[in-house]
């Protein structure tokens, strides 16, 4: 995923649009680039690596301008350098472009036959070309874009500047994120709010297939037939207060100790701490389900996971869960009265929003459980529920994981409640217990230095095994890809019951074993894991609470996390584990918000 900026200002635009990439950097960051546009003329300055290298390219080469576009770039198509780097010119035009063209192969030589000449290997240059082409056939800027739009197949967010135009920029977006906003003699133009958060508040979220051309003050929006449309504008808070790391080293830290505090406000949204009753789910009865499918990727797939022992044991609903770049492709047997569910922090990520969309066109009722509440997921789904982890910077996720946790934790309840499985004290005992959540992760942070004095060891690890059972299984997961994804040691999260199944082959004095085993109706066989590995010469580090410590066997270093009712286990046992990951990253000076090849969010398939 990239990050896009544009601004039709009245000030000095190459600081502005810095300052804007800076906050988009977590959408991808292998190279960057603007462009400016004054008196006619188009300047542009690229550079690999982060927004730093374009900055001190721009103090020695500096833009001059009011009007200017900028991206920060996660490859697809092209090696990160500074020929592949953002803006792509062609002729009298420049522009920025966040997805993927599908089609570009055919569409570069066919431009190529007719004598253009391409300097890059992405497949964002060939839209330039063709804008540009379309602009020498005599169309006017709008309809140079809306013609060559009708040409393309694939994803795309763009911003497009023409020189000779010197108050405005164009934008379209289909399948990739794009907002306008609403400036005081300015207008602005981006790949989300936060983009243009440091400028205006007042954000329009363009539709799928819109394109959009503004100046200094309106936005001329166009629906995908180039029908003149409106679309409202919000007041957001994305504030540049949530932003900002405080006094926090990276993103990721502090958006772990975000955590009680994020699970407060999705909780807000479930249940009523007045009653202690579970709020019923707004135009959807539970009784009315037969089975949920779950679609999601990477960390939200964990978290579906374990909602599926919620959903299921509460609930008695059968619940399957799926990692949605295989569930289409399968050709699944779905029934209408299945609800096909999005788990999402971004609600942009290609994958799930595909799965989404196949199960809405196979006509089953669908639900997106999101953070970013105006995503295309969410615009998309029947039933939106909401997280409210508020901006997740760090591309390791955390904050929005527990938030997906507790979420899908008070829907289990709900749809108990809904289905006749539990009474009025039942549902109010399980209401309760969610609402000591919050408390409890803030107990669990307390765990810090213990999981601090593991993190020297682990970091010399070169392979990780992470072992749970029940729920933990799936714990574990995520404790394996948080510990891969930020400090590059490889690590695998197996259900402990696996172990002697094959992976025991992989224990020896130099792989430390992460158990994740809280003292539940699995831990006695879990113990038996334990001294399985010891027996082995190889070290266990268990993470439990008070009761499994005083049975933890001799030689295993131990992190006590609060014990908690088996319902919200799951979300006091995720800070310990991420910040273990953290903390290992940070041992290995690894770039822990912003690990290599990765992007927060990952809007090609
Ligand atoms: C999480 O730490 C990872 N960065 C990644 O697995 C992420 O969870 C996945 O890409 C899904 O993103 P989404 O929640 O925005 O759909």
């Amino acid at each position: 995923m990239c990050g896009i900026i544009g601004i039709v200002g009245n000030q000095a635009v190459s600081p502005r649009l810095i300052d804007s990439l800076k906050r988009l950097e977590y959408r991808g960051y292998d190279s960057a680039g603007i462009a400016t546009i004054e008196g006619g003329k188009v300047e542009r300055r690229r550079a690999k690596g982060k927004i730093r290298a374009l900055e001190d390219k721009l103090l020695s080469e500096p833009l001059s301008g009011l009007v200017g576009i900028g991206h920060t770039r996660w490859a697809t198509h092209g090696v990160p350098n500074e020929r592949n780097a953002h803006p792509h010119t062609a002729g009298r035009v420049t522009l920025v472009h966040n997805g993927i063209i599908e089609n570009f192969a055919e569409l570069k030589a066919s431009l190529i036959h007719q004598g253009r000449v391409f300097e890059s290997d992405t497949d964002t240059e060939v839209i330039a070309h063709l804008i540009d082409r379309q602009l020498g056939l005599g169309d006017s800027p709008i309809a140079a874009l809306k013609n060559t739009l009708d040409q393309l197949t694939g994803a795309f967010a763009l911003a497009v500047l023409v020189a000779g135009e010197n108050n405005q920029i164009m934008g379209a977006r289909r399948g990739s994120p794009l907002v306008v906003g609403h400036g005081v003699g300015e207008m602005f133009i981006g790949s989300d709010a936060l983009a243009v958060g440091p400028f205006t508040n007042k954000i329009s979220y363009l539709d799928e297939g819109d394109f959009v051309v503004i100046d200094h003050d309106r936005a001329q929006i166009f629906d995908a037939e180039g029908t003149a449309v409106d679309r409202p504008i919000k007041i957001v808070s994305a504030s540049a207060a949530l932003v900002e790391k405080g006094n926090y080293r990276h993103f990721m830290e502090k958006e772990i100790h975000e955590q009680p505090e994020s699970c407060q406000r999705t909780l807000g949204a479930y249940v009523d701490a007045l009653t202690s009753r579970a709020i019923p789910t707004e135009g959807l009865d539970f009784a009315s389900v037969e089975r949920i499918q779950i679609v999601a990727c990477g960390t939200a797939s964990y978290a579906a996971q374990i909602a599926r022992y919620l959903f299921e044991q509460l609930a008695d609903l059968p619940c399957d869960v799926e990692i949605a770049s295989e569930f289409r492709y399968r050709q699944p047997a779905l029934r209408a009265t299945t609800l096909a569910v999005a788990v999402s922090q971004s609600g942009e990520t290609a994958d799930t929003l595909a799965a989404l969309r196949w199960c809405k066109a196979g006509g089953l009722r669908t639900a997106a459980l999101v953070n970013s509440h105006e995503s295309t997921m969410a615009r998309e789904a029947d039933f939106l529920w909401p997280t409210h982890a508020g901006p997740e910077i760090g591309v390791a996720s955390t904050k929005a994981f527990t938030a997906q946790i507790t979420a899908l934790t008070a829907l289990a309840v709900t749809a108990a409640v809904q289905r006749g499985r539990i009474d009025a004290a039942e549902e109010t005992r399980l209401v309760k217990v969610l609402l000591e959540a919050p408390r409890l992760i803030a107990a669990s942070l307390q765990t810090e230095d213990a999981v601090r004095s593991l993190a020297i060891d682990t970091a010399k690890a070169r392979d990780v095994l992470y072992l749970g059972r029940g729920p933990m299984f799936p714990m574990a997961m995520e404790g394996a890809l948080k510990l891969k994804e930020i400090s590059y040691i490889h690590a695998e999260g197996y259900a402990a019951g696996e172990l002697k199944h094959g992976p025991i082959a992989l224990v020896d004095e130099s792989t430390p074993v992460i158990i994740i085993a809280p003292q539940d109706s699995f831990f006695e066989k879990t113990a038996s894991n334990m001294s399985e590995v010891i027996a082995r010469g190889g070290r266990v580090i268990l993470f439990t609470d008070e009761a499994g410590a005083a049975h933890a066997p001799q030689g295993a270093r131990v992190v006590i996390a609060p014990s908690s009712d088996p319902l919200i286990t799951p979300l006091i046992m995720s800070a310990p584990i991420q910040m273990l990951a953290y903390f290992v990253a940070v041992q290995k000076g690894a770039d822990v918000d912003q690990p290599r090849n990765l992007a927060k969010s990952v809007t090609v398939e």
